[in-house]
């Protein structure tokens, strides 16, 4: 986006918000209804920086490289096919600013170690990844917040400890130096609860998901592996929708399932193979349109690379104004 396109909306763009993804694997509808659904709203109200996080990738595929460059293909694909627009955002790759890599430098002197391995993220892996750049993620994630002087971080409640870390290390900043930095903050939404086909949180790692480039058989096929109510055994028996992976999805993609699945489930009228069937239906009728973006977008690579290149541009004339800001209050600018 131009700038000049955004100011023609001056009194709705007050705040900006950095929003990232991992460029982890294929995404599902976990990440279209908790995520990306939410930043497409976002991008109307706010000025929107949305990043690729691949650096913050490396820290667990340091040594399988190989696939990244597909990775964030894909990831870039799903944005804009979602909708997010590169008129209203600006979305790029993280390594492509490099200017996130000095501010995390920069905020690491400002944190302590013991705080970093307090941190559940880091307990829950140290055992499996305990490289310095992993210890470190949070840093670098504060880093990409506070660089585009982000006021809000629309993150799941799992982040809820990395905000609140950035948040920390802008006011460290600003108190030891100058005030340069907003004290960011997470913006957590109401999203709807999507578990997997193990009635697990879906994750693709899990292998329980329903990926957005899944074809609709394939997402039919999925469905029929779903857990469901396991006293509800055979058409007839009375089920329990409020426990079932199934009607939460019916929740997010069948209109009116309160009144159109529940009641005949608990009956025992609508057996759970019908059930999956007009969710299947349901779900392929709302990703339609998803879809076929998507497969227009694969059609023409370098107009998403385009869209990467734009995106970082932009996003680093706002980081390197943020720089100069910070070298000065750190009386570093030797030249300046
Ligand atoms: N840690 C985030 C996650 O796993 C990804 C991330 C990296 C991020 N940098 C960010 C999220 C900045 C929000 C803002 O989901």
């Amino acid at each position: 986006m131009t700038d000049s396109k955004a100011e023609n909306h001056p009194a709705k763009k007050k705040e900006t918000i950095l929003s990232g993804m991992q460029p982890t694997g294929s995404l599902h509808i976990g990440n279209l209804e908790g995520a990306l659904k939410n930043w497409v709203k976002l991008q109307d109200e706010y000025w929107m920086f949305c990043c690729i996080v691949d650096w913050h990738a490396l820290t667990a595929e340091y040594r399988d490289t190989k696939a990244m460059k597909e990775t964030v293909f894909d990831v870039a694909v799903n944005f804009l096919a979602a909708g997010l627009d590169p008129d209203k955002c600006a979305i790029f790759i993280q390594s492509e600013v490099k200017e996130h890599a000095e501010l995390h430098l920069l905020f690491s002197m400002l944190i302590t170690v013991p705080t970093l391995t307090r941190l559940p993220t880091y307990q829950e892996k140290k055992d499996t990844l305990d490289s310095y750049g992993f210890l470190g993620y949070p840093v670098l994630q504060a880093a990409d917040i506070c660089l585009y002087n982000a006021h809000k971080v629309p993150v799941g409640k799992d982040q809820e400890k990395h905000i609140w870390l950035a948040n920390d290390l802008a006011k460290r900043f600003n108190n030891i130096y100058r005030k340069v930095f907003n004290e960011p903050e997470a913006l957590f939404t109401e999203v709807p609860t999507i578990l997997g086909a193990d009635n697990r949180k879906m994750s693709k790692s899990l292998d329980n998901h329903i990926a957005l480039d899944f074809t609709e058989k394939q997402t039919e096929k999925r469905i029929k592996t779903f857990y469901t109510d396991p006293t509800k055994l055979r058409k007839g028996d009375p089920g329990h929708p409020e426990q079932c992976p199934i009607f939460l999805l019916h929740q997010v993609y069948t209109p009116k399932a309160n009144d159109e699945i529940a009641p005949p489930c608990k009956t025992g009228e609508l057996g759970c193979v019908d059930c999956k069937m007009r969710l299947a239906e349901n779900l392929n009728e709302a990703l339609r349109l998803l879809r076929d973006k998507r497969q227009k977008l694969i059609k023409n690579p370098d107009d998403v690379w385009d869209v990467l290149k734009v995106g970082a541009d932009r996003a680093r004339s706002r980081a390197q104004s943020m720089m100069e800001k910070v070298y000065r209050a750190m009386k570093t600018n030797y030249r300046g």
